[in-house]
């Protein structure tokens, strides 16, 4: 196992009803500024318990964040804290809110030219302002991390940044407020979870025990709850499994002391700034074939999650792999995810070309042993 150092700062406040506690997470004299997306939170009751549980504190409203969080709206929030002298930051909604109320957190104490910079630059972040959250689509894990992303419109830029600073300092998990999602977003935040696990374990053996059986029980909880849920939506029980597995898929601790692997993540980034495709959905396409690009490297971890996660009995390593990658693909299928290029409309040449033009002028090389280089990456894209 590599060394580590590891920190969650978050609270997690978990169940039903959980909205009404965050009256005393929050002090009575800050001055609140509540983001939101498009307006979901308006429909299913989630504003209403929100807005009783800030009763008595000053609070003010910045709707409109985008799925895929754009930077040219969140400078509009920017100017707004600025304005109103905001001192804390309430992200209700699902991983593209959350994302980009952390980035305004950090843009609104940001002392560079162009906050852009944090992303693009990698500035170091070194002042936020507080945020708590609402989390109402369980996938990205962002309720519980420093992590966010980013997208810049006039550029067809997405980019990401971590810091310690964007770490919610609580996080309301309500199973309940989930219900209202539409099918296809809770089929997204079971493949954004399920590849978020992949990318933390799929990669080489360091002898980390715990971190592969705490990975692997989110896998068997995702293949099992997940059908469950998409089905029952109102099954209560099945949906707070989700959400508790997409938490733990990506708030740090199946990642400690192993390698990690997010090439997957950084190419799907990339389809979804050309072609708009939506983030789990580009995962689903890329990550099939790039772990067969990498099976030489990756064939020990994915032969132990074949028969592990899967009950594969094939002895052989390579072979079970295989069938491990091919069962992957089969549970997509079953939650309704489409998992080739053409599926979206996308030509794999043009993605291929683009992708690996811009990694090449980033020099960008990427995966767990920094393998996947601006031409790797067009030939994984040219097979997808
Ligand atoms: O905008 P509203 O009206 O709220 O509607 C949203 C949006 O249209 C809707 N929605 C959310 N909760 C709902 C609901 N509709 C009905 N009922 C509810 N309870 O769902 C749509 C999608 O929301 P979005 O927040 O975009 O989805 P998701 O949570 O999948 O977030 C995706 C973003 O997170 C980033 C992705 O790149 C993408 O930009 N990620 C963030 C990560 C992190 N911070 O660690 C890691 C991930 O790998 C990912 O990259
Ligand atoms: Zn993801």
């Amino acid at each position: 196992m590599e060394n580590f150092v590891f920190r969650n700062p978050t609270r997690i406040v978990f169940g039903k009803g959980s909205i009404a506690q965050i009256k005393d997470l929050i002090g009575a004299k800050e001055r609140v500024l509540v983001t939101y997306g498009g307006g979901s939170i308006k429909k299913n009751g989630v504003y209403e318990q929100v807005m009783a549980a800030l009763a008595g504190r000053t609070v003010f409203e910045f709707g409109g964040i985008q799925p895929n969080p754009l930077y040219e709206t969140l400078l509009e929030a920017v100017a707004l804290v600025k304005q109103q002298k905001i001192t804390y930051l309430l992200a209700v909604g699902g991983g593209s809110v959350l994302d980009g109320t952390k980035f305004i957190a950090a843009a609104a104490k940001y002392r560079g030219k162009e906050p852009w910079d944090i992303l693009a630059k990698s500035a170091q972040v070194k002042a936020a302002l507080p945020l708590g959250a609402v989390l109402t689509l369980p996938a990205t894990g962002s309720e519980s991390n420093g992590f966010a992303v980013i997208s810049r419109k006039s550029t067809q830029e997405k980019r990401a940044f971590g810091s310690e600073l964007g770490f919610p300092q609580f996080s309301v998990l309500d199973p309940e407020v989930t219900m209202s999602l539409p099918a296809k977003q809770v089929r997204n935040g079971i493949v954004d979870a399920f590849v978020h696990v992949m990318e933390q374990y799929a990669t080489y053996p360091v002898n980390a025990a715990i971190q592969d059986r705490q990975a692997e029980a989110i896998f068997k909880t995702l293949i099992e709850e997940g059908p469950k849920t998409l089905k029952d939506t109102q099954n209560y029980d099945a949906r707070a499994n989700l959400v508790w597995s997409a938490t733990q898929a990506l708030n740090g601790w199946i990642g400690q002391g192993v390698p990690q692997d997010w090439s997957t993540h950084m190419i799907g980034h990339e389809l979804t700034a050309f072609y708009g495709v939506d983030h789990a959905e580009s995962l689903a396409v890329v990550m099939p074939v790039l772990f067969r690009h990498e099976m030489p490297r990756k064939q020990a971890k994915l032969a132990q999650y074949a028969r592990r996660v899967w009950g594969v009995a094939e002895t052989d390593d390579a072979k079970a792999a295989e069938m491990g990658l091919v069962k992957t693909v089969d549970f997509y299928h079953s939650l309704g995810m489409k998992t080739t290029l053409a599926d979206y409309g996308i030509s794999p040449q043009d993605a291929a070309k683009k992708v690996s033009e811009r990694f090449a002028s980033r020099a960008s090389k990427i995966g767990e042993h920094q393998a996947i280089d601006a031409a790797a990456t067009g030939q994984i894209l040219l097979a997808c």
